[in-house]
């Protein structure tokens, strides 16, 4: 296993792109990116704040262009210059080409089991997945996440821009996903309106699932075939609930403090008399 050359906590003050360079391959977990967005403003502390007197710029040209960068992308990653091409403006070009720069040292420092999430907005969101995909593989995109801001901006003429962008890749199929329970609400439980003996929540369901263009579920039970519908479970499946005595197929949810569960059952019974209908 390849050793962390840094301390954990670490902050640096410096341009990423070279602290990166200094870190050792496969040593980060997970990377989590905040960087301009591409927002065409400039940016500087409030004064009397204790970040005063720092700055960024967030307006780009041609000229900010570092040459570097651009034998960089066209060395390691053509498909990634291919996306460059494609930006509108040059200083659309400019942004693409400092951030492709960046994102090309990730790969290197994260495990086998690690993620990156990009966040940014829906200025560049949509070129921004497509070097995603070029540095990380589109199979290791996992997820879109639209974070709402909590201040609505009220624009004249168009809907309010009020949504950030997260961008979720994973290093390889192999990456870590800890799974995140949360109760359910009143409201989500209110679906579950039955409780069996042994106080678990359940509701009622039928079995058929629309789908008119495909044979898949159209079989018959007990003699009959549903019409206009197919069944959405396997005919193992149900002659496993019945074989079992409980008429039932159920889906159980763990809640995090282990408590509750909520478990959802079908009623093959039922399902098999709607078929009838
Ligand atoms: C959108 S702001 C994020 C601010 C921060 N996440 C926060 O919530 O206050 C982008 C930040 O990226 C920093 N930044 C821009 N280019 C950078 C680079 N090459 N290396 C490291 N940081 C950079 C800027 O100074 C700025 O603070």
């Amino acid at each position: 296993m390849i050793e962390r050359n840094f301390a954990s906590g670490t902050i640096w003050t410096r341009d990423c792109i070279e602290v990166m360079r200094g870190m050792n391959s496969e040593t980060v977990d997970l990377i989590y990116l905040d960087p301009p967005f591409n927002s065409k403003q400039d940016y500087a502390a409030p004064i009397g704040s204790q970040a005063a007197g720092a700055a960024f710029k967030d307006t780009w040209s041609l000229s900010d262009i570092d040459v570097e960068w651009i034998d960089l992308i066209e060395r390691r990653n053509p498909a990634l210059q291919r996306v460059l091409l494609a930006a509108m403006t040059d200083s659309d070009k400019s942004y693409l080409a400092y951030m492709a720069a960046r994102l090309l040292e990730m790969p290197r420092l994260l495990k086998p089991t690690g993620s990156i999430y990009l966040h940014c907005d829906p200025t560049m969101s949509h070129y921004l997945k497509l070097v995603m995909d070029a540095i990380f593989g589109r199979e290791n995109f996992r997820n879109e996440i639209t974070w709402q801001r909590s201040e609505a901006h009220n624009t004249a003429e168009r809907y309010g821009n009020v949504a950030d962008i997260l961008l979720y890749y994973t290093r390889s199929e192999r990456a870590t996903w800890n799974p995140v329970h949360t109760s359910y609400s009143p409201e989500q439980m209110g679906r579950f309106r039955h409780t069996d003996a042994d106080g678990r929540h359940y509701k009622l369901d039928d079995l058929t699932a629309p789908r008119p263009d495909s044979d898949s579920g159209k079989f018959a039970w007990r003699g009959v075939t549903p019409p206009d519908a197919r069944l959405g479970i396997s005919p193992r499946a149900i002659g496993g609930m019945v074989g079992r005595g409980s008429d039932t197929h159920e889906t159980r949810r763990q809640t995090s403090n282990g408590r509750s569960q909520a478990v959802h059952r079908r009623d093959a019974g039922q399902a098999a008399a709607e078929c009838l209908d």
